[in-house]
């Protein structure tokens, strides 16, 4: 059921690879609550095609940008303020991708080339992102700007690898920018810290399928959706979340706060 919470909000959505992404998720719903947006994502990735049937859909228009290239985030943000009439209110960065992961590097042998690249990928980029929609003069006031994030942040999960420390990277970088972006224009900065989720970059992570089933064990609700993700993105653009800004928002059914669970203790059992 839609409710018209995005009616007349334009933004831009980073990162839709394809329909299982988080963000294939987020433009659905968006659009379905009445927003208009650009959706962007790195070149090489567009290459897939598989994005086109989702601008189709969302009758989006998909501008290439590499995240970690200013030029392609300075050209990304006047281009999408320029197809959609104004300036935005609201953006989503949905990115990651770490190389050591990708290449099954143990933590303990790190290439700290591809450990740059992690970084600057997951981590920097975000920083990147809001310093151009700063810049430009991208963003109205009451605006919402996030990123997606994961509990590696704050607890080990050993095959996370370097992307546990990107990831504390973006959440510092929301906590650091939402304080400059508030006093601006009143801009929101915050990061979702979402459950273990089917995506491509989820089942990258060596062992997914073990440690999706035991976080769906660990917590009390259930591990979120990416379908319940999108909800709360957009919940989180609405409106309705005026002053929540500078936050990690845990969305993990409760994963976060529990120490052991019935149902893990039945596994534990057998
Ligand atoms: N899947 C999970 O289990 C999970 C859990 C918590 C958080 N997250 C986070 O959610 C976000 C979205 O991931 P997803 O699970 O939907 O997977 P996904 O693989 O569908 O999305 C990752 C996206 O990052 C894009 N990307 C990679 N390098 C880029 C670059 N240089 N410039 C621009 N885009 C680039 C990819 O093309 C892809 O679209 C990521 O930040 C991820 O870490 C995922």
């Amino acid at each position: 059921m839609a409710y018209n919470l995005l009616k007349g909000k334009k933004g831009i959505i980073f990162g839709a690879l394809d329909e299982r992404s988080i963000a294939w998720k987020v433009a659905l719903k968006a659009h379905e609550e009445g927003a208009t947006f650009t959706l962007t994502n790195a070149p090489i990735a567009l290459r897939m095609g598989q994005i086109n049937s989702l601008a189709e859909t969302c009758g989006a228009e998909v501008i290439p940008a590499d995240a970690t290239s200013l030029e392609d985030l300075e050209s990304l943000f006047s281009r999408s303020m320029e197809v959609l009439g104004g300036k935005l209110d609201f953006v989503l960065h949905s990115i990651g991708m770490s190389p050591n992961v990708r290449k099954n590097k143990p933590y303990t042998d790190l290439n700290y080339d591809w450990f740059q690249k992690t970084l600057d990928i997951s981590g920097l980029s975000f920083h990147k992102v809001l310093q151009t929609a700063d810049k430009t003069d991208a963003m109205n006031e009451w605006g919402s700007i996030l990123a997606l994030s994961y509990i590696a942040a704050q607890r080990t999960f050993p095959d996370y690898s370097d992307m546990a420390q990107a990831k504390s990277l973006l959440e510092s970088i929301a906590r650091s920018y939402g304080y400059f972006f508030a006093k601006k224009n009143k801009v929101r900065v915050n990061t979702i810290s979402q459950s273990p989720t089917m995506t491509t970059a989820g089942s990258g992570v060596g062992g997914f399928d073990v440690f999706f089933d035991y976080a769906d064990k660990m917590s009390p609700l259930g591990n979120a959706t990416a379908e319940e993700c999108a909800d709360y993105v957009v919940m989180m653009f609405s409106d309705f979340t005026r002053k929540v800004t500078m936050q990690n928002l845990m969305h993990d059914g409760g994963f976060s706060s529990s120490g052991i669970t019935a149902d893990l203790i039945q596994e534990l059992n057998r």
